[in-house]
């Protein structure tokens, strides 16, 4: 990792992290409250796991609170937006990384296999960028804070341009933010809230030990990454703290591939 100072670009900002528990959205959550803002740690079980992130962050000098809520649930997303708003007077970011696999066979995948997936995956984005926009409209530019409104980073996959065998939902959900977010982006500029997305590659995290926890395995999946090797989650969390602050002002409706060039065919290395 280069050994960069971590500028405070996110000093006095709020920012929502779905699924930031565990995994990539743990290491987000800490990333953006190393660069100075209110975290407010989404997760849906375990809030023991959830608390250690907010001790983390407050460790680092920035405030945090832990808000349980299912993604996928109306009422318990607007419930999180108001428990961020009474506790720090609204909110600036939103991090939609709550995410999941139920993986399966196509012909054998049950339809509460594929549903599960696209409503925590897609419908879960859905919910909470409604309820980001509806905030950063009401509230507007405050210039001292940020030159935008709001920022929304939804947190994609390699396989919103890959087609992945075995993980038909899976895929089929990143496809789908992949639009949902250009589609909103296009639709709030005008109100100066810029919304993007990370489509991060093979990143160490529980989702996917299984690719990586052996050195055959390991071995394998190099040979799916141009770079030789895998991606560590604070990758992913210094590329949003970075694309969530006014650093990145102009940028808007692009997905950042964190991915080590996996989106490169890497079979086209030596074939061809
Ligand atoms: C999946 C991981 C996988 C990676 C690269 C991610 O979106 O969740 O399981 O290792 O894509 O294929």
């Amino acid at each position: 990792m280069p050994k960069v100072p971590i500028r405070r670009l996110l000093e006095g900002q709020t920012a929502i992290v779905t699924g930031a528990s565990s995994g990539i959205g743990k290491a987000i959550a800490i990333e953006l409250g190393k660069a100075g803002a209110n975290v407010v740690v989404n997760y849906v079980s375990g809030p023991d796991k959830a608390e250690e992130v907010v001790a983390s962050i407050e460790g680092e000098g920035s405030h945090a609170v832990a808000a349980r809520a299912d993604v996928s649930n109306e009422a318990e997303v607007q419930a999180m937006f108001a428990q961020a708003k009474a506790e720090f007077g609204t909110v600036d970011i939103l991090v939609n990384n709550a995410g999941l696999q139920v993986d399966a066979p196509f012909a054998d995948m049950t339809l509460a296999q594929w549903q599960k997936v696209i409503d925590v995956n897609l419908t879960g984005q859905f919910l909470c960028s409604r309820e980001a926009v509806r905030e950063f409209k009401a509230r507007g530019v405050k210039p001292e804070v940020s030159c935008a409104a709001g920022k929304i980073i939804c947190i994609s996959s390699v396989h919103e341009v890959i087609p992945w065998a075995g993980h038909v939902n899976y895929a089929t959900s990143k496809g789908g933010v992949m639009l949902m977010m250009k589609s909103i982006a296009q639709e709030v500029a005008p109100w100066r809230i810029r919304v993007n997305s990370i489509a991060p590659g093979a990143i160490r995290t529980p989702i996917n030990t299984a690719a990586w926890d052996t050195p055959e395995h390991y071995a394998e999946l190099l040979k799916l990454i141009p770079y030789k090797r895998i991606g560590e989650p604070n990758e992913i969390g210094r590329a949003a703290a970075w694309l969530a602050s006014d650093d990145a002002d102009y940028i808007h409706g692009i997905t950042l591939f964190v991915d080590g060039g996996m989106t490169l065919y890497p079979g086209f290395e030596t074939g061809g």
